[in-house]
Parts: structure tokens; C-alpha cells; sequence
């Protein structure tokens, strides 16, 4: 199949007030492609918005709290109205839990899922009609490494990015038939505001996971970006950013027990440096 080519190919993107969307929107308008911008921020929208101006990128900002349905309706219109169609959504908006799952509560998790889970069926669904229409699209959605290993401590974040691998892989087969394109996006750990909102939301005081996190785990935005774009040329069921981890993490499904042994070691390092920063606070 030969490359896409993304000019004038507008994508509406959630979470791109910071992070892995904010990148992602820089990136995307570089390769020519006029970007709708989504987040709770817009300040931060408007600074995303400003740098890819700059560049002589097209980019359009809206308000938008992914839990309510009615706003990813706004996302993809404003592409519609500004942009004259939609080709492409990147659901990248989230946010991470990071608890005992013995401590959690169901409101706990029924507040992480509505903004991991059911918001990205929500924008998924605001954009789909106009893609069916158009028998022409890609979907994105923003998962995890860890959907494929459940990481101790975070084990209903891990949960909620399972569901979203689940949902792009079945939904990639039921839109080919319509010549929409689904892929499921999974980073490794990325510096970006994640875990400190992480950390804030699930009230743990202390280290932060990425100082306890190996350096090869880690990686800038701007490499999930990059693996975005070029999903975005050749499309492909599943973007990984790392080798290593998609293959390692393959092969703990099939060896459940050593997995498990592997991660304790390093959770267990992690709550340990946690307890000590606690105790000297
Ligand atoms: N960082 C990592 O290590 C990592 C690894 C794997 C996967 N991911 C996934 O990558 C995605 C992006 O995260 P990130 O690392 O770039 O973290 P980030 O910098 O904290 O970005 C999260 C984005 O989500 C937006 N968001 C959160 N709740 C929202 C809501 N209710 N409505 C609209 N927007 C909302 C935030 O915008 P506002 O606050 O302005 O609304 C922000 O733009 C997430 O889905 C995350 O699960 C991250």
C-alpha cells in the first residue's frame, strides 16, 4: 500500500493541551495537516495552537471535556466547519491511577474509566458517521504498554487501557469495510504532566514513578508523536515505541509467573523509596 499522504488531511485531537496530544498536534500539522486541538486548558490549547501558527500549520482550539459527549460533538465539528471534513481522530486524552486496588473505590474507578474508557468511545463515536460518509478515516486511540501487563499499583489505570486495546482492535475490523483505519497507541513511560496529575488525583505523596523507572522504560513525547505520524502514512493495527517492551510484554503473557516475579522487584524498590520519602516529609 503505498504512503498516505497527509496534506490537508485534517485530525481532531483530545489531550492536547500537554503532553503526548500537545507533540502529537505539532508533529501532525507539520506534516501538513490542519489540526483541531481538544482539552479542558485552552490556554495551553491556545500556546499548542500559537507554535504550530508559527510554523504555517492551521489549527483551530475548542473547550472540550472528553466525559461530556456533547464536546466531542464540538471537536469534530469545529473540523468540519474550519477544515471542510474530518479524516482523522487521535482519542489521546487520560489520566492515571496510581493505588492499591484493594483502596480504590468503585467511584475511584467509575471516574478513571469515564475519562479512559467511555470518553474515547465517545470521540470515537462523535467522528465515526462522518467518516462512514466519507468512506475514508483513521482512529487512534491513545492505550499503553500496559494493556498488555497489568502493572501493580496500577492495576484499574492498566485495566482501562486494556479495554481501549480491546475496542480499537475489534472496531479495526469492523470499519475496513468502510476504508477506516484503527490503531491502538501504546508508549512506553513519557515525561510528560501524566504522573504528576497521577500522583495528585490518587492522593500518594512521595517519589514519582519515572525516578523509579528504568531509563529504557522512558521516553520524550516527541517519539510517540513521530510513531503517530507515521501510523498516520502507513497505517497499522498497533503502534508500539519500543521493541523491546511489545515483544517482553508478549512473552510474560505466556509466562505469567516469572512476569509477576520480574515486576515485584521494581514495585517493590518503588514503595519502598516512597515510604522513605514519606517518613523524612
Ligand atoms: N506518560 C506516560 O507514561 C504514558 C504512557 C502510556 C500511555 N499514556 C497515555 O497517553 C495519553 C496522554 O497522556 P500524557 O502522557 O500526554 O499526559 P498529560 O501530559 O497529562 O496529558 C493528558 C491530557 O489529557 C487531557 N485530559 C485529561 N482529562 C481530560 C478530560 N476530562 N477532558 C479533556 N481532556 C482531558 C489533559 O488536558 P486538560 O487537563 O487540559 O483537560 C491533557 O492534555 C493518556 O491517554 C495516557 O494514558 C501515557
Amino acid at each position: 500500500m503505498p504512503k498516505i499522504n497527509l496534506q490537508n488531511k485534517p485530525i481532531a485531537i483530545t489531550g492536547a493541551s500537554s503532553g503526548i496530544g500537545a507533540a502529537t498536534a505539532i508533529e501532525c500539522a507539520r506534516a501538513g495537516m490542519p489540526v483541531v486541538l481538544g482539552a479542558r486548558r485552552v490556554e495551553k490549547l491556545n500556546d499548542v495552537a500559537e507554535r504550530i501558527r508559527a510554523g504555517g500549520g492551521r489549527a483551530e482550539v475548542v473547550e472540550c471535556d472528553v466525559v461530556i459527549e456533547e464536546d466531542n460533538a464540538a471537536l469534530i465539528n469545529r473540523a468540519i466547519e474550519s477544515f471542510g471534513s474530518i479524516y482523522a481522530v487521535f482519542a489521546n486524552a487520560g489520566v492515571g491511577l496510581e493505588k492499591p486496588l484493594a483502596d480504590t473505590t468503585d467511584s475511584e474507578l467509575r471516574e478513571l474509566f469515564e475519562v479512559d474508557f467511555f470518553a474515547t468511545m465517545h470521540t470515537i463515536r462523535a467522528a465515526l458517521p462522518h467518516m462512514i460518509e466519507a468512506q475514508s478515516g483513521h482512529v487512534l486511540v491513545c492505550s499503553s504498554c500496559l494493556a498488555r501487563f497489568p502493572l501493580p499499583y496500577n492495576g484499574a489505570y492498566s485495566a482501562a487501557k486494556a479495554a481501549q486495546h480491546h475496542i480499537g482492535r475489534a472496531l479495526n475490523v469492523e470499519l475496513s469495510p468502510h476504508g477506516i483505519f484503527v490503531s491502538t497507541v501504546h508508549p512506553i513511560g513519557t515525561k510528560t504532566e501524566f504522573f504528576e496529575t497521577a500522583t495528585r488525583r490518587s492522593g500518594v505523596e512521595g517519589v514519582a514513578m519515572p525516578e523509579h523507572t528504568p531509563e529504557w522504560c522512558m521516553q520524550d513525547a516527541s517519539v510517540v508523536a513521530r510513531a503517530v505520524v507515521k501510523c498516520l502514512r502507513k497505517p497499522r493495527p498497533e503502534v508500539w515505541t519500543s521493541f523491546f517492551v511489545r515483544y517482553g510484554m508478549g512473552i510474560s503473557g505466556f509466562m505469567p509467573r516469572i512476569a509477576d516475579r520480574a515486576v515485584s522487584r521494581m514495585v517493590r524498590e518503588y514503595q519502598a523509596a516512597k515510604r522513605s520519602a514519606n517518613d523524612h516529609s
